[in-house]
């Protein structure tokens, strides 16, 4: 396929994977699918437009109809970018905790940001997104609970894997969860396809939702009934949300993780901040997180062994987030003396 397109559409997916170089021990192939090539700079992309046409097909989604959904920032960026191009209003529902770029971008793309005070959590968010629905007629995307999340995936990001390593076997496939969307949608592919391949699922060591066996409590129409008891706020925005998402049990329930993996808020932060030093890789916190959990596995992985982690987003998303609390606006010593190393054109 070429590169001329009928609209911004046809920019989601087809990914780059890039080779990890200088992060991982020598002897292991380690590689990143970095989703911020994606027209919005994240794999919410693909679910935006993957949500949206499939409502268009079902009749679901009627032609000037308002669209809604509760979102940490990416999807609803995702969906405003694909309401604005098919001409549909969309309204976002967002904590107030996420980060303050995220509301600008929406805005920014023509939609409504209806804020939710962080003590209700991501659960709080998506009644509100539910009672506003109802209230309205408006179209709820569902995100957590949408089929056509995972089936996009299971077309778009599953083949492009498959393709990408179609002349080398492919060990191990990290990731983490958000919806599950990614997770249930490429790892039911790699089953098929890729048998060999084992997938690590990613969550946050104060957040172990998945790794602590606790059941999530779910209302008929599979959204969560209350915040999950194991649920304590992390750094990696965009990652596991207070309530195991309904996508992300099914995925569990088809035994698509062969091994989940806490991993340090820390440890993510520094690994985002390592892949832009030594790799030049700009990507965000959730994306440190899988790469921090693919170090993990390269530790242990037989020599030789081929690893993918997915890189969901770009660091551009968390200018004013703890990934920038080192990075300085004003001058630091070093570069005041790089200024006074020349007479000219200097301060004071
Ligand atoms: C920054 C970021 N990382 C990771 C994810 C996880 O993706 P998924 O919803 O497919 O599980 C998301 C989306 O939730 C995200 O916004």
């Amino acid at each position: 396929m070429g590169t001329r397109h009928e609209n911004i559409l046809g920019t989601i997916g087809r990914t780059p994977v890039i080779r990890i170089n200088r992060l991982g021990p020598p002897g292991i192939n380690l590689f990143a699918k970095a989703e911020s090539f994606n027209p919005l700079s994240s794999v919410k992309d693909r679910l935006a437009l993957g949500v949206i046409e499939a409502a268009e097909a079902s009749g679901e989604l009627e032609p000037g109809q308002t669209v809604i959904e509760a979102t940490s920032g990416n999807t609803g960026i995702g969906l405003a970018m694909v309401c604005a191009a098919k001409g549909y209003p969309y309204v976002c529902v967002m904590a107030e905790s996420f980060s303050v770029e995220r509301r600008k971008i929406m805005r920014f793309l023509g939609a409504k940001v209806v804020l939710t005070p962080a003590s209700e959590k991501g659960s709080g968010m998506i009644n509100k997104a539910k009672e506003l629905a109802a209230e309205h007629g408006w179209f709820l995307t569902r995100q957590f609970e949408n089929e056509a999340n995972a089936d996009m995936h299971s077309r778009t990001t599953a083949v492009e894997i498959l393709e990408d390593f179609a002349d080398q076997q492919l060990d191990y496939w990290i990731t983490g969860f958000g919806t599950g969307g990614t997770l249930k949608g490429v790892g039911r592919v790699l089953r098929e396809k890729s048998p060999d391949t084992k997938i690590i699922l990613c969550e946050p060591d104060n957040a172990q939702l998945i790794g602590g066996g606790i059941a999530q409590e779910r209302f008929d129409d599979g959204s969560p009934a209350a915040s999950h008891p194991s649920f304590s706020p992390h750094p990696v925005q965009g990652w596991t949300p207070d309530f195991i998402p309904l996508l992300t049990e099914d995925a569990l329930g088809l035994e698509l993780a062969d091994r989940i993996l806490p991993i340090n808020g820390n440890d993510a932060l520094n690994a985002s901040r390592d892949l832009a030093r030594k790799e030049g890789i700009f990507a965000g916190i959730s994306s440190g997180a899988t790469v921090a959990g693919a170090l993990k596995i390269c530790e242990e992985a037989p020599e030789g062994s081929t690893v993918l982690c997915m890189l969901p987003d770009t660091g551009e998303r968390y200018l004013s987030t703890p990934l920038f609390d080192d990075i300085e606006a004003d001058m630091n010593d070093a570069e005041k003396q790089i200024s006074e190393s020349t007479p000219n054109y200097r301060f004071g």
